[in-house]
């Protein structure tokens, strides 16, 4: 379509280790399906002859643990595809459920780059909770329209885990499954398309979401890389099959017809009771051989202990059954010899089994059909939606052996169905192709383009004479005042600075009652005013709105509609009119009596409302424009000002606080804080200052010694500070040496 603008898309996919040569899957729980479906989509996506450019972007990881490729900032993955590294957190090789406290910093990473390049995509998508959440934030502050695909979701887990008598602290210490899921429904918030893979995925998982919403939903089923899985090279004789020799070594008589199970070895997955299935049907265990292909391992002991039980496990079974000479479990394997066991599996006219309890896709299924290898599916979302179109074997119930073991049979005891289902795979396998994946996937992505209102101005404008290079930004309310000589001595020692640094105050006050403390207290105009939490942002010499803050942030915010729905919480109550403002509704709470906080976000998005709700002091309740925070503001005013956001010190001690002090601001907590911020110890970027008030906020100055050089002392995992690491550069590149005076008005600009 050559009227249409090709479009700039950024994926993120960011857990795992993700790379375009010989992906490692299958090495850890973190790199297995979904790092395959990002590289393929990826890959197809730049084919495509309406997308001009495709980032995937991941983290960047230095472990001596981990190949050194995790640690290349850029990885082409073709003409105009390409991996690209974002560092965040510790620099070793971390698992997903460790990630959520350096999400901040990855959005910062991502900001600084894309500004530093000067690109702006027309859409990111999110992959996975951790990616959702980036990609929401990233999607909120650049006002870029988003899509998310969840790949599996935090409340399934949840129930499924508290199914099976885990205890609820066990799931939560372990997974952070509270963090994945409130991860999830901002996600599903911010996006404006949901991609799924099967209708079920929707109807019974989606729908579990407060931020469900049926009309954003599509459903694109993944693509099988049809050039690897063929029925091309097929022969009569297994023997030359290079997978041949892998098995042969385990079976009598390796020329039967074999059932192929594939996949990880996850409880999940179900593989004892196929086992049980083999073993207790003697008809079958007769005919056929059992191969179980279950990821590669060295010492079982060296295994998650979760793969190392079933392993263990399937060996008892064998020795209890006596299923010596029948079945194969290979040790190891190439990614190359997974399409050489399907094939294999087809040479000896046998028959692929995934007995898994719950499987939203399954590929393998996909796989197996491509090959030409008939299928025995568990009855779930995936396998019922491919076995409907394929028509190439049966569904069977997982927790019953009796039925897996006589569809087993009967797959391979017929041979004109055997035939019959074989082909139908192959023909039915066709409609699950990459390129019609992304085909659809544009389609979609250019109606969501299409709908947003693009605004690129709050780039920093170039050219534009600022005074400084650095901002303090201080809370007012027991931060800034409080104690009147460490505000004196505040005050002092940025005005006999020489650091071109310039002065912010972001309060949870409206601009009247800001202007009174000020007074009250003798503190000088600062260079920019943040108030109503974030919802108000105002600068220059005469401190006037920024207007363009104000567009970007009424984005669904309808504030009759909230206020209604709060209406009638107990311990809730209206504050009075000055606490009330056009982007802020604020109430006085009785925490003793007040519902929890996740029940009256839920209340408000069942009635299809967003707000961000923001609790402080144990007292108050604001609710906000989802895109607005103080820690929103002073980004945005960031990146309109070319200000590197690491040159911000910012100074807080209470929960509306919170946002402006995670991430890769200069975080400074002052010691007379509120308990709700102590969950914020251990973020690298947040100094906990002993000192209260404003001698807090002077000693973070000295900590990151942020009049001078700005360094960030790290803190290792164990709490002993590790090493200096400077900033070198960033803050000189930016630096227009111009004379310290106001900025200019906003309304100017
Ligand atoms: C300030 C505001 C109040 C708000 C509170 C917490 O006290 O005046 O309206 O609820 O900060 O942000
Ligand atoms: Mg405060």
């Amino acid at each position: 379509m050559p009227d249409r603008k090709p479009l700039h898309l950024m994926m993120f996919s960011i857990h795992g280790l993700l790379r375009g040569r010989r992906p490692e899957l299958g090495r850890d729980p973190d790199t297995g399906g979904q790092i395959l479906y990002v590289l393929e989509l990826a890959r197809v996506l730049g084919e495509q002859p309406e997308v001009a450019s495709v980032d995937l972007i991941t983290r960047l990881i230095e472990d001596p643990d981990v190949d050194d490729d995790y640690a290349l900032p850029v990885e082409p993955l073709g003409p105009n595809v390409s991996i690209r590294r974002i560092r965040c957190g510790p620099r070793r090789y971390i698992r997903k459920e460790l990630l959520w406290s350096h999400l901040d910093e990855f959005v910062d990473h991502v900001i600084d780059d894309l500004r530093s390049r000067g690109a702006v995509p027309d859409l990111v998508h999110g992959h996975y909770a951790d990616a959702g959440y980036v990609a929401a934030r990233v999607s909120s502050l650049l006002n870029l329209p988003m899509a998310f695909t969840g790949h599996s979701l935090g409340r399934v887990k949840l129930a499924r885990l508290l199914e099976q008598g885990t205890p609820a602290d066990r799931i939560e210490k372990k997974y952070h499954i509270t963090r994945r899921i409130e991860a999830e429904e901002t996600a599903l918030d911010h996006a404006g398309v949901v991609v799924a893979s099967t209708q079920q995925e929707v109807e019974e998982q989606y729908a579990e979401y407060e931020n469900y919403h049926p009309r954003r939903m599509v459903v694109i089923p993944p693509g099988v890389d049809l050039e690897s899985f063929t029925t091309r090279g097929i022969r009569r004789s297994p023997r030359s099959n290079p997978a041949f020799a892998r098995v042969a070594r385990f079976l009598r008589d390796p020329k039967k017809p074999m059932v192929l199970a594939i996949s990880r070895a996850d409880p999940r997955k179900n593989v004892l009771r196929l086992v049980e299935a083999y073993a207790t049907n003697d008809e079958l265990r007769e005919r056929a051989n059992l191969v179980l292909v279950l990821g590669n391992r060295k010492r079982i002991d060296d295994l998650d202990p979760g793969a190392a039980e079933v392993l263990t496990d399937v060996l008892k079974l064998i020795d209890e059954y006596d299923l010596y000479g029948k079945v194969a479990y290979p040790k190891s394997h190439e990614r190359e010899d997974i399409s050489r066991f399907y094939r294999l599996a087809a040479e000896t006219r046998g028959v692929f089994v995934n007995p898994a309890l719950t499987e939203p896709f399954g590929l393998t299924l996909l796989e197996a059909a491509a090959s030409g290898v008939p299928v025995v599916g568990t009855a779930d979302g995936g396998p019922r939606d491919i076995l409907a179109r394929c028509r190439n074997g049966t569904l069977v119930d997982p927790l019953s052996c009796e039925e897996i073991g006589s569809a087993l049979l009967d797959a391979i005891k017929d041979r004109k169905q055997w035939l019959r289902w074989s082909r139908a795979g192959v023909r039915g396998s066709k409609r699950y192709s990459w390129s019609a994946h992304a085909e659809r996937t544009v389609k979609t992505v250019r109606k969501l383009v299409g709908k947003a209102e693009r605004d690129r101005r709050f780039f920093a404008v170039k050219g534009r004479l600022i005074t400084f290079d650095r901002l303090v930004v201080a809370d007012i309310d027991n931060t800034l005042i409080g104690d009147r000589r460490g505000l004196r001595e505040l005050i002092k020692t940025l005005r006999d600075s020489d650091a071109e640094v310039a002065f912010a105050i972001a309060t949870g006050r409206s601009i009247a009652l800001t202007r009174e403390v000020l007074n009250r207290w003798k503190i000088p105009t600062p260079q920019v005013l943040i108030t109503s939490v974030g919802s108000a942002i105002r600068y220059g010499s005469k401190l006037v709105e920024d207007y363009g803050w104000e567009r970007h942030i009424r984005y669904r915010w309808k504030p009759e509609r909230l206020r209604e729905a709060m209406k009638g919480l107990p311990g809730v109550e209206l504050q009075g009119p000055e606490g009330q403002s056009r982007y802020k509704i604020s109430y006085d709470v009785d925490p003793e009596k007040m519902p929890p906080l996740p029940e009256i976000r839920a209340r408000l998005r069942r009635r299809r409302l967003q707000a961000k709700l923001i609790f402080s002091h144990n007292a108050y309740l604001d609710v906000l424009p989802i895109r607005a925070s103080k820690g929103m503001a002073v980004r945005y005013f960031c990146l309109r000002w070319g200000i590197p956001i690491e040159n911000c010190l910012v100074a807080g001690d209470s929960g509306n606080d919170e946002e402006m002090l995670t991430g890769k601001t200069l975080g400074v907590v002052v010691g007379n804080h509120d308990p709700d911020l102590e969950k914020l110890r251990g973020h690298s970027q947040v100094y906990f200052a002993d000192g209260h008030n404003a001698w807090g906020i002077l000693e973070g100055i000295e900590h990151y010694d942020f009049l001078g050089e700005i360094r960030v002392p790290a803190i290792d995992p164990r709490g002993v500070t590790e090493a200096i690491v400077p900033y070198g550069g960033v803050a000189s590149e930016t630096r227009i040496a111009v004379s310290a005076s106001a900025l200019p008005d906003p309304a100017k600009s």
